[in-house]
This record gives C-alpha cells, sequence and structure tokens, in this order.
C-alpha cells in the first residue's frame, strides 16, 4: 500500500523534505503551511511548476529531482487525513501551532516526527495532544538530515550537505501499534544518508539536539560586541575561533555530566549516545571535515557549512547581529533552557549554559533563568520540563516511559 505522509512548514527543510519524500513513487506527499499565505503561493506556484531539489553528488557534480507534492494548504483536516506520518519540519517556536491544529483531526496509530524536534518536542507532544497521545508515536530526530536553503520558493531549494548519521528517539503510546518499521521506513524515504541512529531514550535525544550550537557561538561572537555596525557578515561556522569553541565544548561538558549523573541515579535510561560535540562532528560529519585536530578546525573546515554566514540586520554603515534569528529565538526557549531544566532536575550545575541563557535572553527580552533558576515569567513560552509542570526527574522518566519505545 502506497505511503501516505504530510510534511508540515514551508521552510528550507520543508521544501527538501517534500522533495526528497516525493522522488519515491510510491510515496503521496502533502504539504501544511499554517505561516501567512504560504500555502496558497505555494500552491499557485505547482499549477505550472515542479518542486526541484538540487543535490550534490559525493564524487562532484549535482542531481536534480523534480516532483509534485499531492496538495499544499493551510486546512490541517485535509491535510492530515489519511496519513501515516507526519514530518514536522518547522522551528520549534512553531510546533505548537501546528500540533494544535492537527490535534481534532489526527487518527491512532500515526507516527509524529520532530525533524527535527529540538529539545522540550516530546513534553509539548504530550501537553498538546494529551489523551491522544497514548495512541500515537512520537519520533523526534536531533537535526535536520541536511544543511539546506530554498533559493526560488515552491520551486527550488538546494541541498547543501548531508549527515551522515543522525539521532532518532521514539516514544510509542500504551495503545499505539504503528503498523510499519519505523526506522527503515524513514530511512528509505532519506536515502543512503543520513544512516539513522536509533537513540534508546527521549531524555538523551532532548541533550543532544543541536540548539547547543548556536548560541555559544553567537555569546563568543558578539557578547563583547561595541555595539557599531560590522562592514561584512562574518562567516558563521568558518570564522569560529578558540572562544567560541571553548563556550560550546563547556556546554557540550555540561550536557555529558547531565547524562551521566541521570544514568547513574537511573539504571534503565542508557545514555550512550550523548557524547561530545567534537566527537558527534567526528563522527557525524565524517566526510565533510578536512581537518579534524580540535573543536574549532573541524567546524571552520565541515564543507556542510560553506559559505554560511552570522544572522545580521542591515543598517546604515554596514550589518549588526539579528539577535531575533533562531540561532538565539529558538535555541535559547527549546535549546538550552530544556537542557538546563533536565540538568537541574538531575541536580547537575550548569554555569556555562547559565552563563549563555542569562547573556541571550537580556537580547530576546524574555526572562527564563533567574540567579540560575529556572523560574524567569517566561518560563511557560519555553519548554523545559518545568515549563510543563514536571519537577522530578521521575516525573520525566514515567511520563515517557522508554520501556515504551522501540
Ligand atoms: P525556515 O527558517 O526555513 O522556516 C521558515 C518557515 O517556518 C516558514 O516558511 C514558515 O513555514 C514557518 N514559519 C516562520 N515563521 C513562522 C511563524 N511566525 N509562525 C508560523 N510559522 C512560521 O526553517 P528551516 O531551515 O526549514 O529549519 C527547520 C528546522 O530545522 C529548524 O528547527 C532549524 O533550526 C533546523 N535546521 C535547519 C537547517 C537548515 O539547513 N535549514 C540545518 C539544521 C537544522
Amino acid at each position: 500500500r502506497r505511503l501516505k505522509i504530510l510534511v508540515c512548514g514551508g521552510g528550507n527543510g520543508a521544501h527538501c523534505m517534500a522533495g526528497v519524500a516525493g522522488s519515491h513513487e510510491e510515496i503521496d506527499v502533502k504539504i501544511l503551511s499554517l505561516f501567512e499565505d504560504e500555502a496558497e503561493r505555494w500552491s499557485n506556484i505547482l499549477k505550472s511548476n515542479f518542486l526541484t531539489v538540487y543535490e550534490p553528488l559525493v564524487n562532484g557534480g549535482h542531481m536534480e529531482i523534480s516532483t509534485k507534492p499531492k496538495i499544499v494548504t493551510n486546512d490541517p483536516e485535509k491535510a492530515v487525513e489519511g496519513v501515516d506520518i507526519v514530518f514536522m519540519v518547522v522551528p520549534a517556536f512553531a510546533h505548537s501551532q501546528y500540533l494544535t491544529a492537527i490535534a481534532p483531526f489526527i487518527k491512532p496509530n500515526t507516527l509524529i516526527v520532530g525533524m527535527p524536534g529540538q529539545a522540550g518536542f516530546e513534553f509539548q507532544c504530550i501537553n498538546i495532544l494529551g489523551q491522544k497521545s497514548s495512541q500515537l508515536a512520537i519520533a523526534s530526530f536531533e537535526s535536520l538530515p541536511w544543511a539546506c536553503r530554498v533559493d526560488d520558493f515552491g520551486k527550488h531549494v538546494q541541498l547543501i550537505g548531508f549527515k551522515d548519521v543522525l539521532g532518532m528517539s521514539v516514544v510509542t503510546g500504551k495503545e499505539c501499534n504503528i503498523p510499519f518499521p519505523i526506522v527503515d521506513t524513514i530511512q528509505d524515504i532519506f536515502g543512503k544518508k543520513p544512516a539513522i541512529n536509533l537513540v534508546q531514550n527521549y531524555i538523551a535525544i532532548n541533550l543532544m539536539a543541536k540548539s547547543i550550537i548556536h548560541p555559544p557561538l553567537m555569546y563568543g561572537t558578539w557578547s563583547n560586541w561595541d555595539g557599531k555596525p560590522v562592514r561584512e557578515k562574518p562567516l558563521f561556522y568558518q570564522g569560529v575561533d578558540t572562544k567560541q569553541a571553548n563556550f560550546l565544548s563547556k556546554v557540550s561538558d555540561e550536557c555529558i555530566l547531565t547524562a551521566k549523573k541521570i544514568e547513574k541515579l537511573r539504571n534503565n535510561l542508557k545514555m550512550k549516545d550523548v557524547i561530545h560535540i567534537f566527537d558527534w562532528y567526528k563522527t557525524y560529519y565524517h566526510d565533510e571535515i578536512s581537518d579534524n585536530s580540535s573543536l574549532m578546525m573541524a567546524m571552520r573546515t565541515n564543507a556542510a557549512y560553506d559559505g554560511l554566514l552570522h544572522p545580521m540586520k542591515a543598517v546604515e554603515g554596514g550589518f549588526v547581529p539579528d539577535f531575533n534569528y533562531r540561532y538565539t529565538r529558538e535555541d535559547i526557549p527549546f535549546g538550552l533552557v530544556v537542557m538546563k531544566g533536565i540538568a537541574e532536575l538531575a541536580g547537575v550545575a550548569t554555569p556555562t549554559m547559565d552563563e549563555i541563557i542569562t547573556w541571550a535572553q537580556n537580547k530576546l527580552g524574555k526572562e527564563y533563568l533567574v540567579n540560575g533558576k529556572l523560574i524567569g515569567k517566561d518560563l511557560k513560552e519555553a519548554r523545559a520540563p518545568q515549563s510543563f509542570g514536571f519537577t522530578t526527574l521521575d516525573d520525566l522518566a514515567s511520563e515517557l516511559s522508554p520501556d515504551s519505545s522501540r
């Protein structure tokens, strides 16, 4: 039988996912976009155009895959009807809007995939889907499988680079029976790369979310900035220096400390997949990195990052950093704040995360952390366990029992 999938979103990742999945003849692809008039615009474009994914090949050269999604709509009922898998391919701040919209229509035994889930995805799914979540499965990827950019809305997306391996966790509701093999089915959709690494539990995937990368780099670059416009947009990854790499390394250390402590406290929660970000680069981008002598060099020489720039706004005299871009707007409330929350429940101190969150929340005009504690007035808008009322490690482990994952 044909596999029916829904892609939620209308940005870079959604274009790429729709194109990659659509290249399989036996898969029907629908797209749901709730953002402004995106669905209508894309739908009109598809009347006379294909969606094309530009894909570089390992031996040089490239190929292009052209497909036509079945529909692009902003109607959640129509979108979700009959689908086997819902892929959420939007920045994390849009997850609640999509989950709330599809919640009344989603059928039992559907798989919801956060691609990426970003930290706190499972807490939010359970919170919004309520009782229904026991009949659903929730998968979460630690990042997007590709680096990609739309260069012509609705028509053309550039797949800039693949990850070699990508971690995913699955939590299956107690009354849910997904009628297809989850990992194999998603792997078939992706093709060879990235190879899916099934991670034993969702707490591990939360501590592995790649939202830890951007904030330390933003902090390292801009925390002592004099406020004057700069002439050019700096390179984001190729411009990484020792200070930025050091902040990132320390945040990663704090995630590992948290994972080790949780494993010690709860033997059934295996955390071996929570590895240091430097080791992650060496494994996950093995083919793309030309110098892996240090974390800084691995980032600077990762071909998948070629040419990516700091998020900047044009002003008179040059450019200033955009602190509202997803590198902080998404990766603080749906990233570091969640990891900080898990660390807090495990009783692990996180001085570097605290320092970065304190700086970034100020730039965002938000308050999550007060004197090192997650009691800020805007905590409810974030996705820490504490944002949803989980206040002990037992709350985490029992609410989404790893025994029910596969
Ligand atoms: P994007 O920036 O292309 O997403 C834009 C889309 O999000 C819009 O087209 C719209 O559909 C939706 N959107 C934007 N603002 C919205 C709002 N206010 N309300 C509702 N919807 C809104 O995002 P992209 O690049 O597709 O990334 C998706 C996820 O993948 C993010 O979590 C990102 O951090 C992650 N990621 C992306 C990578 C990439 O190369 N694009 C690489 C690694 C991770």
